[in-house]
């Protein structure tokens, strides 16, 4: 495997882009190929054969353009493929929840937590599981109006004040003192969230999942010396579309966007 080839990076949507965020602040010397399923978005409420279905064909796809390692940036398919996936492709993958897991434990004063994600990932109960096994108590809440609102670019829209509310109403009044975003596309809605909850540690599962795709790469001699291209990004939607919103969602231009059909690699 060649230490140059690049990162691949998937999530159902811009999501994702909170990661490929972090990975250039931790990682910018890695390449990023990063696909949006945006066709099939929003994967919160598709069943685990569905998102199994979707992560081989993407694990496929990228594994086709090279890449040396993918990162699941997407909850819903960390918690629902990544356990299954992981037996059939020798590729290394990354999810997002034990990362989540293992950093909310860490911060967390009085062990409870509260999870917020797809109704996908909290049916799952794949947060849940593990700190309630870890002592914590777990306070767990679905919240499915968030993705389409996020996607469309409505932070500060009435209808997401009232979902904010009613989602995060029932944590702020349970106290809980650490609160996972347990989905990647929950980041952009940070500054919303804690001013809702007031005082409260909220994490970003995203900054140890690349700290360990970083600390792998580093194990399996395959960090990137230097970056050679640009960044690529696929759409399974409109690629204008989506590099509109990413643009506006990074703060800066992504470099290419292509349309991509999955039913074709
Ligand atoms: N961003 C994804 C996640 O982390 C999925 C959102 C969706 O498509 O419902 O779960």
């Amino acid at each position: 495997m060649d230490r140059c080839a690049p990162l691949g990076v998937y999530d159902s949507g811009v999501g994702g882009l909170t990661v490929v965020r972090e990975i250039r602040r931790q990682l910018p010397a890695e390449q990023i190929i990063y696909l949006a399923d945006s066709a099939r978005l929003p994967y919160g409420d598709r069943t685990p054969e569905e998102i199994q279905l979707f992560a081989r064909q993407i694990i496929t796809f990228l594994r086709s353009r090279g890449v040396k390692m993918v990162v699941i940036a997407c909850n819903t398919s960390s918690a629902l493929a990544l356990p299954v996936v992981r037996e059939e492709f020798s590729l290394p993958l990354v999810g997002m929840i034990e990362p989540g897991v293992k950093t909310a434990l860490k911060m967390s004063g009085e062990g409870k937590i509260g999870v917020i994600a797809t109704q996908g990932t909290i049916d799952s109960d794949a947060y849940g599981r593990i700190l309630r096994k870890h002592g914590a108590q777990v306070y767990s809440q679905a919240c499915p109006k968030f993705v389409p609102l996020i996607e469309s670019g409505q932070f500060n829209s009435s209808q997401m004040a009232q979902a904010i509310d009613e989602y995060l109403g029932p944590l702020r009044a349970a106290g809980v003192d650490t609160l996972i975003y347990g989905c990647t596309h929950y980041p952009f809605l940070d500054s919303q969230i804690r001013a809702y909850m007031g005082e409260i540690k909220t994490v970003d599962p995203a900054v140890e999942a690349v700290r360990q795709a970083g600390r792998s790469l580093a194990e399996m001699d395959l960090l990137s010396p230097g970056k050679r291209g640009r960044d690529l990004f696929f759409t399974t939607g409109e690629p204008e579309e989506f590099a509109k919103r990413g643009a506006r969602l990074l703060g800066q231009e992504l470099d290419l966007v292509e349309h991509v059909d999955l039913t074709r690699v």
